[in-house]
């Protein structure tokens, strides 16, 4: 098996432990590593008055990390700029939240120099590069040219814009072009998929032949779907820990013979959290019966802080969670809890097998792990149900969920009610089709599907 060298911004340090807020990201390239082995590079989440390029590493059996420390004009320009002011917000379909400023490319392209001059010695002749994710975009093409000859990877965790929303981006043409120094680009899903041949096809003049593979003048790539897993075997077995079953069990206490409705999301807009808590809203105003019988739980560990668009999506969860509870609670129930930090892993499992009803309702959503997590956690004999917005690449795959539009309160309200008043037989019929799914499609198998492509692929000329 060849060694892997992953590349992505953020980097799960191996000394910390399974923290509380990590991506999925994070998580499951860690998994990856840990079955094949290899270095993972990125930046270690500091800042240097000035750019070193000193490279501080870790071990832990045959994984090592190797991260650097970026300047602070890096992560204005590059992080807090370009990839989550700019490209994230525009690849959620958020035109609307997206700026548009010269400096962030360059930016942008600075710390894509800096990552592929650090990381170009480190890549031994025959290793597979995985690089990773929206930040990274242009890295390809970077190491293409400092002479790096190897088997070139590229996975976008987020969706892929329509055609119409991407133009808006002065450089548009600058950053499609660049995926075009990989061999195998993945997507999650095959509608983001169909969305980048679109743009191919009609913006750069592209053809897309048998197999996956799409040529632009001399260069022909493979553009695979291929929807990431969670470590689902880890997960159940997390869920039977005590840890977990005392997470369970406090859940249980604090709410004796409610039920449980809950939410865990990054504090982001395209986590449809003000909908989310309108859907609950709505749900209580229609059925002044339930009320006292259930309670919500939304976790939101805050996220990207420095960005404004974070902040005020913060006020306003703040304020709407203040609405609903001021309205709505009485002296001996809270109908909503709002906990802005994040858990370990084991307690997750413990509160996600303690609900009745898991709510996942991003407006937009590259895949989605919180929604395989919350499968993965559930008591086979009298599972919860799931609720998954018709908008989470997830949702192409998990099709035995309750399917909705999470821009309608009206919608959440009927499937909140649905959920809770569904006869166990339905409900283990839905999980049992979902767990199987959940298993076949973990993370070995997204990290064998996307590896076995790249090992496939015809190496490209440098
Ligand atoms: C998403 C992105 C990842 C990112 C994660 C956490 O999952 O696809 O690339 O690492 O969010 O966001 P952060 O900005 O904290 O790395």
């Amino acid at each position: 098996m060849k060694r892997l060298v992953v590349i992505s911004n953020r980097v799960q340090q191996l000394n910390q432990g399974p923290g509380g807020n990590q991506g999925g990201l994070a998580v499951a390239l860690l998994a990856a590593l840990k079955e094949r082995g290899g270095v993972w590079f990125g930046w270690s989440g500091s800042t240097v008055p000035e750019f070193t390029g000193e490279i501080a590493y870790e071990h832990e059996g045959p994984t090592t990390t190797a991260v650097i420390d970026l300047e602070p004009q890096d992560i204005d320009e590059y992080y807090n700029g370009f990839a989550n002011r700019t490209l994230w917000p525009l690849f959620h379909y958020r035109v609307d939240l997206t700026e548009f400023e010269r400096d962030f490319e360059g930016g942008y392209a600075r710390v894509n120099h800096r990552f592929a001059d650090t990381v170009a010695p480190l890549i031994e002749e025959e290793d597979l590069v995985w690089v990773h994710d929206y930040h990274l975009v242009p890295l390809g093409g970077e190491l293409r040219r400092r002479g790096v000859a190897n088997r070139l990877g590229f996975f976008l965790h987020i969706p892929w814009p329509p055609t119409d929303l991407l133009v808006s981006l002065p450089s548009h043409r600058r950053l499609v072009e660049a995926l075009f120094a990989y061999d195998v680009v993945g997507f999650q899903t095959a509608d983001w998929l169909e969305n980048f041949r679109h743009y191919v096809t009609t913006q750069l003049d592209g053809t897309v032949g048998e197999d996956g593979l799409v040529t632009v003048g001399d260069r022909t790539i493979r553009a695979i779907p291929a929807p990431i897993g969670i470590e689902t075997a880890e997960f159940e077995a997390a869920a039977q820990t005590q840890a977990a079953a005392f997470a369970r069990d406090r859940m249980y206490m604090s709410a004796t013979g409610r039920s449980l409705i809950v939410g865990v999301d990054r504090l982001d807009y395209s986590k449809g959290l003000p909908e989310r808590f309108a859907g609950y809203e709505r749900f209580l105003a229609q059925h002044p019966d339930r009320r006292g019988l259930v309670y919500m739980l939304q976790i939101a560990p805050p996220s990207r802080e420095k960005v404004d668009t974070y902040q005020e999506i913060r006020a306003a969860l703040d304020g709407l969670s203040g609405r609903i509870n001021g309205e709505y609670a009485d002296i001996d129930w809270t109908p909503l809890r709002y906990v802005n930090k994040g858990y370990p892993r084991p307690e997750l499992a413990g509160v996600y097998r303690a609900a009745r009803v898991g709510l996942v309702t991003p407006l937009r959503d590259g895949m989605n792990l919180v929604a395989k997590e919350f499968v993965a956690a559930q008591d086979p004999r009298d599972p919860g149900v799931l609720i998954l917005s018709r908008f989470a690449g997830a949702a192409a795959q998990m099709t035995d969920a309750v399917l909705v539009n999470p821009y309608s309160a009206d919608e959440m309200s009927e499937a909140i009610l649905r959920a809770l008043t569904m006869p166990r037989e339905e409900r283990i019929r839905r999980w049992e089709s979902l767990i199987d799914c959940v298993r076949r499609e973990d993370v070995h198998w997204w990290c064998d599907l996307f590896l076995d492509a790249l090992e496939d692929a015809d190496v490209a000329a440098v």
